[in-house]
């Protein structure tokens, strides 16, 4: 019969645990529960507190996954287990519990261990462990000693770098997840109280602006704070070599494209430009060659084709967040890997200038259309009407897919419809 599952705050899970006299039929069917409540919720351990029995016994399995190269191992049921031999070498593993659905943590724990204790019919048994099966049983054994693996949880030292507004969300995520300890936000100088520096300020981060971070000062007090892993979005300068190599796990750099495809400075205008029917944000290792580090990981997201270039970025900035979260984990365990770019296939985007944004009465429509959105926020799109800058801040494509304008803002004037625009100016703007 399979049985509820105790849940994190309950009390039962950090009551003391008693030993197994009795090897008899009421335990056999205790263990026959847990089995049957273990494998219904696709666990791969069950300790005896967590369906609310106070007694030591614990219990694991795993099958194997097709996608993950884990060794399976078999059905292991051990009443009180005890460890007798764990390795020097611990190592990183994200853990999850059936007690805390959704939650994974990075714990580290000894590589290997050697437990001893009866099986259900009391027979004395040894078992030699390594990796997830080693695993298993420790965090299984630390439930029968009221410990859970919340009481692991380690901080692991951080420095975040940037300056827009990409990175705002992850940064708040980091900042709100108890596993991360941010140690310093560094941003540009150019732009006063930045979303970034917001971010910071608000959950009271340090912070260190700076023009240069090629700076040997500034990257002097970078090492100061000794990070173990660097997570960079939109930043806009060059990381030296020298920080490169500072946090043991690199600096992840979140980029708004789908790698190798957009590096560069420009890549959400770039795409919509393109008329790209897809995009998506890539989490790279960050190299001296810009934006051709390794892949840890990516997320695709399909395209509707009317999104403009802030909407874009928002939203790119949100999925990111959540692609590091959930990626960080993994890549510091070294269960994700970073893979070289496909460097054949990579594509380069440029910063944009005031000039890029003029178009003609000759340009094309479409094209237009393109442009109004991607350069919503700078470098903005506009026409010279009589020796005058006529702004076109919205249009949308018919059911033909001919340009319509929307809204537009003549020099000098404030924003109006076409129409409005119409009246007062009797210039048509039609486009090819
Ligand atoms: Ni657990």
């Amino acid at each position: 019969m399979k049985r509820p599952i105790l849940q994190d705050k309950d009390p039962i899970l950090r009551l003391p645990t008693e030993a197994v006299l009795d090897f008899d039929l009421e335990l056999g069917q205790l263990i026959d529960d847990m089995i049957e409540t273990m494998r219904g919720n696709n666990g791969i351990g069950l300790a005896a507190p967590q369906v609310g029995v106070s007694k030591k016994i614990i219990i694991c399995e795993f099958k194997g996954e097709k996608e993950v190269a884990i060794p399976a191992f078999p059905l292991t049921v051990i009443c009180n287990p005890e460890i007798v031999k764990a390795s020097k070498e611990n190592v990183n593993m994200v853990e999850g519990c059936l007690s805390f659905p959704g939650l994974e943590l990075l714990i580290k724990r000894p590589k290997k261990v050697t437990v001893r204790g009866f099986d259900r019919y009391g027979n004395k048994i040894e078992i030699s462990a390594e990796r997830l099966f080693a695993r298993a049983l420790e965090h299984e054994i630390d439930h029968l000693n009221s410990t859970l693996m919340v009481d692991h949880l380690q901080r692991i030292g951080l420095v975040f770098i940037g300056t827009g507004t990409l990175g705002k969300p992850a940064l708040e995520m980091l900042a709100k997840d108890p596993q991360y300890n941010i140690k310093l936000v560094v941003t540009g100088e150019q732009r006063d109280g930045n979303a970034i520096v917001k971010v910071a300020e608000k959950y009271k981060l340090p912070i260190l602006r700076t023009k240069n971070i090629k700076d040997e000062v500034i990257v002097g007090k970078i090492r100061n704070i000794k990070p173990k892993i660097g997570v960079m979005a939109d930043f806009g300068q060059i990381i030296p070599d020298s920080l490169l190599g500072l946090p043991k796990y690199g600096i992840i750099n979140i980029h708004p494209s789908l790698l190798p495809k957009h590096r560069g400075p420009s890549p959400v205008q770039q795409t919509i430009l393109n008329d790209d029917k897809e995009t998506g944000v890539t989490l790279i290792k960050t190299e001296s060659k810009m934006d051709a580090g390794g892949i840890i990981s990516q997320v695709i997201s399909k395209l509707h084709g009317t999104e403009n270039a802030v909407i874009l970025k928002e939203y790119l900035a949100k999925i990111g967040a959540s692609l590091l979260l959930s990626s960080l984990p993994y890549y510091i365990a070294g269960d994700l890997k970073a893979t070289p770019q496909e460097e054949k296939e990579a594509t380069y985007t440029k910063l944009f200038k005031k000039e890029d944004g003029l178009v003609t009465l000759e340009s094309d429509g479409k094209e237009i259309e393109r442009k109004i959105r991607a350069f919503i926020e700078w470098p903005k799109t506009y026409l010279e009407v009589n020796g005058k800058r006529t702004l076109l801040l919205s249009a949308h494509l018919d059911t033909e897919g001919k340009i319509v304008i929307d809204r537009v803002k003549p020099e000098g004037k404030k924003e109006m419809t076409y129409d409005e625009y119409l009246r007062g100016y009797k210039t048509r703007l039609t486009f090819k």
